[in-house]
This record gives structure tokens, C-alpha cells and sequence, in this order.
């Protein structure tokens, strides 16, 4: 045995257990009431949780957009991600013109091998079917390749990366005969660009009007749009970042008859409403969809109790504060996304830690369905053969959150001043400790590129 992790408490979907771990290598290989004899290293995790990594399945890690390129290399933005628990990451592979998809990923997998501190996965984003044939015919390369997701931009029309509902069509039928979900990012376009027009000419420029140039009936139209085409085409459907209670009803109304609809939200529609940006530092949260109203977010805790929606991730995209103060007296400027990856699971644990969900139910939205939904076979939960990706948590430890105890590049988070109740402690990646007390102690490039099998299957 090369480690045992003694005396813990087993977070499961299925409930809590006291055992011990052992592992042989890279992989979980016994998990007893006790385990004697002797490992490499012995760990003891009395008065521990004892949790899998948490798969987080939305990062824009040095992507370009809005003018710039996001602030988290995949170097930084892997080591923040084990040092918040996520031991595997999953990027957005953004295809441009006639680009191919395998090309498109195998450029960005070039870019985050060399740094990565954990183990990454890619969607691929399609933004144009300039060579549609080809591209279409690409997708069981890419499938084979381990790319079995690849998302549609129903909005970003000017930024060059929208999908219109003839492209969106055609990619959900030939997804399905692939076994590649299709990941949709859901707001009207042109309702968002003639709402801003009318800002803007009427002088409103403060972050307050990005949220109302995209509030809630903008993000429930689009959402109803793709439901529509999934129902009218039997294609699987995964809605990323789902931010209202308009969207949540379709996605529960879907789900009672029968369609395989996913939903992801994300820790910041959790926390916050659409009050932050009437605070003086309201740009810094400008992230589309934006944050909405109090009833949309309770509606989203509802729905993750209930199993409408069925992952929780980042869209870990952040930027600094320059280039946040691009948009200091126009909206329109302000590069959109926010930090998170190292947030995701101490939030999601400290709101079980509350008692707001289960302990088994938040490693159920941040790691094991993730997995599955992803065909990342060997991730997401502990149990034989599965790969050593673990976090000890410490339901005690209390945590603030703050830019000068993130492992990441930026200089600002929407999470500052954030308390939580309990953090983790450690982080093994595949067997390696990479993460002890504040301290990231693993080597960049030690994270692996991830071949995914089918998604779409819970
Ligand atoms: O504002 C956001 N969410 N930025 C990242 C790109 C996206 O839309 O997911
Ligand atoms: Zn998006
Ligand atoms: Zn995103």
C-alpha cells in the first residue's frame, strides 16, 4: 500500500461511513473498517471528512474574450482548483471559422499540459459551421478523442461566437448520434442588444443595466428556445450556468416528461442577487447571465434539493481589476465573468455545513454527477478502482474568504469577505498530496488530459 487515509468519515451519495483508505498507485484500492499494517505514508483524517475531488465542469482558463484574455492561466487556475478540493477541471475549447474540433482542443490541450496541476478535460465550444460539412463529420473524431460536449453560445452574436437555432439544430441531432451532449449558454441576443441600445442612449451606463439590458424573462426565453428544440428533436440538452426561476420550471417541467434536460448553476446565482451592481463595485460581478433577483435564487437552492438542476460549476472566467475599470462608466466595457474555481466546493460544503443541503447531496452536484453526466469514468466518487483524487475537509475550520489567500493570478474576487464554516485541509491528486493547509504542494504538470467516454448518462 503507498497511502492509507486512517479514521475518516466517507462522504458518499449514499450517506457517511467511518473507514479507512488504501491506496496502491495512482488508484483507491481498499476501502475497510480498518485497515492495518504498513503504507508508504499514513495519513491519519480522525475528526475528517473524508470526500472525492470535486469535478468542476466550467472554466474559461486563458480564453480570449471581451478585449482581453482571462487573468488565470491553466497553470494558476489548476493550482487554485486543487487548493479549493476540484482536483479535475474542465475547459472550454472555443472553435473559431473553419477551424476543426480535435484541432481546436489539441491546441488548448498543448497550451495546459505543460502547467496543469489537475486533471483536464475539454468541451468544445462551436461558434461556426463555416466548413459545416467537415465539421459535422467531425464529431465522432472528437467523440474518440474524449471530447463527448461541445457547447452552443445562444448569445455573444457580436463577439463572433453565437450559434443561431438552424446551427444549434443541426449540432444537437448529430450530437446525439454521437454520444455527445450538447451544453447550451441560454439568453435572447437581440433582446439583450435593443435593450442596450436603449440604455445607452438614454445615458444609463452604471452596472445596474447589465443586468437589466439580460434580466430574467431574457435568459427564460432562450432556455425555453433549446428545451423546445432537445423535446422536438430527442437530443440531450445540458443548460450551463442557470441563473432563473423561469428557466428552472422549464428544466423541472422537461424532466417530469421524460427528457434527458440537464442544468448546472453556479455558486455565484447561490449567493448573490441582482443588488450587487448597484455597489460601488458592481463591475466586478458583471458576468453573463448576470446574478437576478431573490426569488430566482431561491429557486435555484430549491431546485438543487429537488434534483432539477444537476451540477454545480464555476464558470471560472476572472479578470483584473484594470480591466474591470474598462467598463467604470459604460456597462458595455466590462469584460464578462467572474473567479470561482477555488471557491466552488468549501462554498458547497460550508452550505451543507449550515444545513442547507446534504453533505451527500453537495458531493453529489460538485463531483459524482459531474463524472457521470461526463463520462469521466474513473472521477468523481470513492470507491474501488477509481482514481485517488481525494480532500479532507475540516467541518470545523472557519474560513474567510479573501484575494490574499486564493493560489490564483487575479487580483480581485466578487468572493471576498465571504465567511465559511469548515475548508479543506488537503487535496490528493491521483495519490500526490498537492494540497496542505494553504499551501499548494504538488508540481505543475502534474495534471493530466482527460479522455472522456459518452456523456449524457446518469
Ligand atoms: O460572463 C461569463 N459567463 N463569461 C464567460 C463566458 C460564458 O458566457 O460562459
Ligand atoms: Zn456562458
Ligand atoms: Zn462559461
Amino acid at each position: 500500500m503507498d497511502l492509507i487515509i486512517k479514521n475518516g468519515t466517507l462522504v458518499t451519495p449514499l450517506g457517511l461511513f467511518h473507514a479507512d483508505l488504501g491506496i496502491v498507485g495512482e488508484k483507491i484500492a481498499v476501502i475497510a473498517g480498518k485497515i492495518d499494517g504498513s503504507a508508504g505514508q499514513v495519513v491519519d483524517a480522525k475528526g475528517l471528512y473524508v470526500l472525492p475531488g470535486a469535478v468542476d465542469v466550467h472554466t474559461h482558463l486563458q480564453m480570449p474574450f471581451g478585449g482581453t484574455v482571462s487573468a488565470d492561466s491553466y497553470e494558476a487556475g489548476t493550482r487554485a482548483a486543487v487548493c479549493g478540493g476540484v482536483t479535475t477541471v474542465f475547459d472550454y475549447a472555443i472553435q473559431r471559422g473553419g477551424k476543426g474540433i480535435v484541432q481546436t482542443v489539441e491546441e488548448r490541450r498543448a497550451l495546459a499540459e505543460p502547467g496543469a496541476c489537475a486533471d483536464i478535460a475539454f468541451h468544445c465550444a462551436i461558434t461556426s459551421l463555416e466548413k459545416e460539412g467537415e465539421l459535422l463529420n467531425e464529431f465522432a473524431a472528437a467523440a474518440d478523442y474524449g471530447v463527448s460536449s461541445f457547447k452552443c453560445f445562444m448569445v455573444y452574436k457580436k463577439e463572433g461566437m453565437m450559434v443561431d437555432d438552424g446551427m444549434l439544430m443541426r449540432i444537437m441531432e448529430k450530437a446525439g448520434e454521437n454520444g455527445i451532449l450538447t451544453n447550451v449558454h441560454a439568453e435572447n441576443p437581440d433582446a439583450i442588444d435593443a435593450r442596450i441600445a436603449g440604455f445607452l442612449a438614454g445615458g444609463n451606463t452604471s452596472p445596474w443595466y447589465h443586468y437589466l439590458s439580460r434580466p430574467e424573462f431574457v435568459e427564460a426565453e432562450a432556455v425555453k428556445r433549446a428545451v423546445h428544440w432537445a423535446k422536438a428533436l430527442g437530443a440531450k440538452l445540458y443548460i450551463v450556468h442557470l441563473a432563473c426561476k423561469e428557466g428552472v420550471e422549464e428544466v423541472a417541467k422537461a424532466k417530469a416528461e421524460g427528457h434527458a434536460v440537464f442544468a448546472e448553476t453556479c455558486p455565484q446565482y447561490l449567493e448573490f442577487t441582482c443588488d450587487v451592481y448597484k455597489r460601488e463595485d458592481g463591475r466586478n460581478f458583471v458576468c453573463s447571465p448576470p446574478m437576478k433577483g431573490p426569488e430566482s435564487r431561491e429557486a435555484l437552492w430549491k431546485a438543487l434539493k429537488l434534483g432539477v438542476i444537476d451540477t454545480v460549476a464555476t464558470d471560472h472566467c476572472p479578470f483584473t481589476q484594470a480591466e474591470k475599470d474598462w467598463g467604470k462608466d459604460n456597462f458595455t466595457k466590462i469584460p464578462n465573468g467572474c473567479p470561482g474555481i477555488e471557491n466552488l466546493y468549501p462554498y458547497m460544503l460550508s452550505a451543507a455545513n449550515a444545513g442547507r443541503i446534504s453533505f451527500p447531496r453537495a458531493v453529489q452536484l460538485c463531483a459524482e454527477t459531474p463524472a457521470k453526466l461526463f463520462g469521466c469514468d474513473s472521477k468523481g466518487s470513492i470507491a474501488v478502482g477509481k482514481d485517488a483524487d481525494i480532500v479532507l475537509y475540516d467541518r470545523n475550520k472557519d474560513f474567510t474568504i479573501s484575494v490574499k489567500n486564493m493560489h490564483s493570478d487575479y487580483d480581485q474576487t466578487i468572493w471576498e469577505g465571504v465567511a465559511l464554516k469548515g475548508y479543506p485541509v488537503k487535496t490528493f491528486l491521483r495519490g500526490n498530496l498537492v494540497y496542505d493547509n494553504g499551501t499548494y504542494t504538488g508540481k505543475p504538470g502534474q495534471g493530466r488530459y482527460i479522455r472522456r467516454s459518452e456523456s449524457g448518462c446518469l
